[in-house]
């Protein structure tokens, strides 16, 4: 049984694929996915992916409470945690152009034991971010449209349930959330009529939150006062408050900011030429992204002290203070505008995610470890259909009804464990498949591939130190469903164990 858990799926060099030529196959000789995407398409899919509730809604808190002007040092570090994930992430889904992502790339490496995991991990990266996140836009909405529109909207239908204090789930006076229902059902429609059409719509919601975050700097740059610069640092006021533990602990909340970078790589099955694109795709979101995001911050932090920026609206906030300041800054259009703009910024996030969990299962199912229904793909759209419906009800479900702040620092918990194992996947195989082709190749592997776990478990132990049961309950659960259904129906079952890579 130990040596069955640790069977690897082998990897074989990928052929070079064109477009429209399907390099994974779908079950019973179905329709397969469509090679469509291109580079441009692929980097957009990034930055529609990363660019949301990180920068648009924590920052402020994790400013205010913890890293005070050095949120741009927290958002520095956990880029470089990125930037040793990215280029790993880079490296694999060159060589292994398919739609698992960190699962397929574990599964090739460290042995199926550990690629469900992954797998399960990756659900709470995807499933639960996606959630996570319409409950922020369905805020942000909400807000817009009473405070700027004057359109009142019930608050019990934008509130779940229940919510989570003290430990406990305790029943609030709300009914649902609806606005967060809504968004996912419609943004899941829209994964499901196909990924040009999704990849048509991101860039589109991509290029609106782009202009407004460069209508931000531009405008709000003139309303920077370098003294709130100083102290750059602030003295430490407790654990996790200030000084540079207050800036780790920053950078564990901001982390989330950078989440999704990855998600392209869920794409590699759908991309036209994915040898070449792929990495330029990952790393060119990463790179623009960790730009935008250090600018902003830096720009939020000199409008407005930073204590002030404790509110889930960090950058209309600034714009506020820096209206209230100096009444004769026109700032009110820009204001409006931010929030359009994270409004759409926010929706484009939903879209990535429920994008790639689909496509994650798929690659599952195609393995055995998951029923086949999720590695069916729709005749007319050439889209994994049932997973996306599946997900969407799901993702609708949680949205709805469960209080979603306590699962956010899990979202990052379960993306930084897949981050810690790809960078030492591409280690492991540096060493057992040396003759590997590798279209995109990691420099100084052996510094970056173990910089990167070390990092992404350094972030992932400040979360873990906190939320520890709930990550653990987590797992126990991904391990009964394994023995249950994956070890037995897993295709590694039915054909001799594979040698270790
Ligand atoms: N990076 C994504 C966001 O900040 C998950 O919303």
């Amino acid at each position: 049984m130990s040596k069955s858990l640790f069977r690897v799926k082998p990897v074989e060099p990928a052929p070079h694929v064109d477009a429209g030529e399907p390099v994974e196959g779908s079950l019973e000789g179905e329709a397969t996915l469509k090679r469509t995407l291109t580079a441009r398409h692929l980097i957009l899919l990034g930055i529609g992916a990363v660019i949301g509730a990180g920068i648009f809604v924590l920052t402020g808190q994790a400013a205010a409470n913890h890293a005070g002007p050095a949120i741009m040092l927290s958002f520095v570090l956990a880029g470089l945690a990125c930037a040793f994930a990215g280029l790993c992430y880079a490296e694999f889904s060159a060589m292994m152009p398919v739609s698992g992502s960190a699962y397929s790339y574990s599964y090739a490496t460290l042995g199926e034991f550990t690629a469900w995991f992954i797998g399960w991990c990756l659900v709470l990266e995807y499933l639960f971010a996606s959630s996570t996140v319409a409950v922020g836009w369905s805020g942000y909405l909400v807000s817009f449209l009473t405070g700027t529109v004057g359109i009142p909207f019930p608050a019990q239908l934008a509130t779940a349930p229940i919510t989570w204090t003290d430990g406990e789930f305790v029943r609030t006076a709300g009914v649902i959330n609806l606005p967060a229902v809504l968004i996912v059902a419609a943004v899941s429609g829209l994964c499901y009529v196909g990924i040009t059409q999704s990849a048509f719509v991101n860039a589109i919601v991509v290029a609106i939150k782009v202009a407004v975050i460069a209508a931000f700097l531009g405008f709000g740059v003139m309303y920077v006062d370098p003294a709130n610069w100083t102290p750059f640092i602030p003295a430490n006021e407790g654990p996790g408050q200030f000084g540079m533990e207050g800036v780790f602990r920053a950078a564990t909340i901001v982390f989330f900011a950078y989440i999704g970078f990855d998600a392209v790589s869920t794409a590699a099955g759908e991309a036209k030429n994915p040898q070449r694109d792929m990495p330029i795709g990952i790393l060119g979101s990463l790179v623009v992204c960790t730009l935008i995001y250090i600018a902003v911050c830096a720009v939020l932090v000199g409008m407005a002290p930073f204590r002030e920026l404790d509110t889930a609206k960090p950058v209309a906030t600034a714009l506020e203070l820096a209206m209230r300041a100096d009444p004769t800054a026109n700032l009110g259009w820009l204001k409006t505008a931010v929030e359009i703009g994270a409004i759409a910024g926010l929706s484009s996030v939903i879209l990535v995610m429920l994008m790639a969990q689909p496509r994650i299962f798929y690659s599952m199912s195609r393995d055995g470890l998951l029923p086949a229904m999720f590695g069916r793909v729709h005749r007319k759209f050439h889209t994994p259909y049932v997973g996306t419906i599946v997900v969407g009800v799901a993702a609708c479900l949680l949205a709805g009804f469960m209080p979603l702040s306590v699962l956010g620092e899990l979202v990052s918990m379960g993306t930084l464990i897949a981050f810690a194992t790809v960078c030492l996947g591409v280690l492991v195989l540096r060493y057992t498949r040396p003759d590997l082709q590798r279209p995109f190749r990691v420099p100084l592997f052996w510094l970056v591939c173990p910089l990167g776990v070390l990092s992404c478990l350094f972030l992932f132990l400040q979360s873990f130190r906190e939320h520890w049961l709930i990550f653990v309950l987590w797992t126990l659960v991904g391990q009964v469903i394994y023995f249950a259904y994956g070890y037995r129906n897993s295709k590694l079952n039915r054909t001799p164990a594979s040698p270790a890579a």
